[in-house]
């Protein structure tokens, strides 16, 4: 489903991904973690093309993103072709980005209605469903401030399915809240999961990696020093960068 192909990334003279390989198959979950700098949050937003790339190649389900391939050479394609590539892209960050202006279920329609010109009455019918999915179905008519962090990313989570996303990037979606308001994220994000959504995750939270990851990736100054079965690198890693990561994540 995600096939990124020696991916370069630069911003200015600072090489940012350095040759990037990373595939996850339709229904799979993969775990990225490494520390601060390493090049994940990039990578993550160079698989919605809210980066350009400047080598390499990535496709989501057999399409090339953000990209035309003319003669053998790749030519950007317009931000309007980008954003049609990226309805079937959900994303989800560390801080919710809700709109604060919006109720909480027209935060939830808005995309569906304006970009994919759903039926207001259809789409509000998806929300609520979503909505019960994650727990908040009472919620409809609230507004963000009125929700606790772990709320607000649970309505950003389904804010990003309204769209029926062919998969899920999250970058660090607990990282923000309160040490008993990341549980309830993650069950959301397991049930995701468990219901076979195809997902890369930047996460910290081991327990979660370990349990729900198919693959963990470990990436360090901008390549990945590691990938393999979730378990096996969490617990026995091979490389001795990824043990010292995560010696110092777990104490
Ligand atoms: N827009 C930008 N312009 C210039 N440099 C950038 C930009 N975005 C990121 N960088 C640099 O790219 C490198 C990788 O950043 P990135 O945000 O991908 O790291 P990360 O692994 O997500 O880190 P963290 O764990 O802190 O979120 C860093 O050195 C960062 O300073
Ligand atoms: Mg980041």
């Amino acid at each position: 489903m995600i096939a990124v192909k020696d991916v370069w990334k630069r911003y200015g003279r600072l090489d940012v991904l350095k040759g990037i390989d990373l595939e996850v198959p339709a229904g799979g979950v993969t775990c990225l973690i490494g520390p601060s700098g390493s090049g994940k949050s990039t990578l993550l937003r160079c698989v919605n093309h809210l980066e350009s790339i400047d080598a390499g190649r990535i496709e989501v389900n057999g399409d090339l993103i953000g990209y035309q391939e003319r003669n053998g050479r790749l030519h950007q394609i317009s931000e309007r072709e980008a954003s049609r590539q990226r309805a079937d892209i959900g994303m989800v960050f560390q801080q919710f980005n809700l709109f604060t202006h919006r109720t909480v279920l027209a935060n939830i329609i808005e995309a569906p209605v304006k970009v994919k010109g759903i039926p207001k009455a259809e789409a509000e019918a998806t929300a609520r469903e979503l909505l019960t999915m994650v727990g908040l179905a009472d919620k409809a008519g609230a507004w963000p401030v009125q929700l606790s962090g772990g709320q607000q990313q649970r309505v950003a989570i389904a804010r990003a399915l309204a769209m029926k996303p062919k998969l899920m990037l999250f970058d660090e979606p607990t990282s923000a809240l309160d040490p008993e308001l990341v549980g309830e994220v993650l069950n959301v994000m397991r049930r995701l999961a468990d219901e076979g959504m195809t997902m890369l995750v930047v996460t910290h939270e081991m327990g979660f990696a370990r349990e729900v990851a198919d693959e963990v990736a470990f990436m360090d100054g901008g390549r990945i020093v590691e990938h393999g079965p979730a378990r096996q690198v969490i617990t026995d890693p091979r490389q001795e960068r990824t043990r010292s990561f995560l010696s110092s994540i777990l104490d």
